[in-house]
């Protein structure tokens, strides 16, 4: 849904090349990140890098176990944040990179709190990096 939305929106100024494991130009799995570094080293010259991928387990808390939050955190948390680790060496000088977090990390909806703290962990990374980068 947001993979066109931000296709659609960004192709008016910019080429845009899209990624994705299945239906993307590029080929990547997020999960991976040695999948992450194929992609950058199959694209040179990069000004920047916007990801809309990921998401997390929905379900009841009280049967919930640290395994069904285990795909989320690595796909959407770590996922993101390996883009930015990683893509940090391949993106041109004052290259930028948009990660997607969601409304969850300030208003956590019921059966949601694998989403709130992936979420909630993306900010948070997002304002520590951006000190740095
Ligand atoms: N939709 C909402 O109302 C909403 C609200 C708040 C936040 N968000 C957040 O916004 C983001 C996008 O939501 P959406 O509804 O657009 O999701 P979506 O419809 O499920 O789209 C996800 C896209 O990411 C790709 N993708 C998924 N896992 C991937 C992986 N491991 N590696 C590479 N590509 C991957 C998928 O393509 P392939 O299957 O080809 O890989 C697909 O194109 C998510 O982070 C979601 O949590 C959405």
């Amino acid at each position: 849904m947001m993979f066109e939305f931000c296709k659609e929106a960004l192709s008016a100024k910019h080429e845009v090349i899209t990624a994705s494991r299945q239906t993307g130009d590029v080929e990547v799995d997020i999960m991976d990140p040695e999948s992450i570094r194929r992609m950058y080293e199959s694209l040179p010259g990069l000004d920047a890098c916007v990801c809309t991928a990921g998401t997390g387990y929905y379900g009841d808390f009280q049967t919930m176990t640290s395994a069904m939050m285990q795909p989320g955190i690595k796909g959407k948390l770590l996922g993101q944040i390996n883009l930015v680790l990683i893509g940090k060496d391949y993106l041109n000088a004052e290259g930028s990179f948009t990660l997607t977090s969601g409304i969850a990390a300030q208003q956590p909806a019921k059966n949601g709190t694998t989403v709130a703290m992936i979420n909630g962990g993306i900010d948070s990374f997002v304002k520590g990096a951006a000190q740095e980068l």
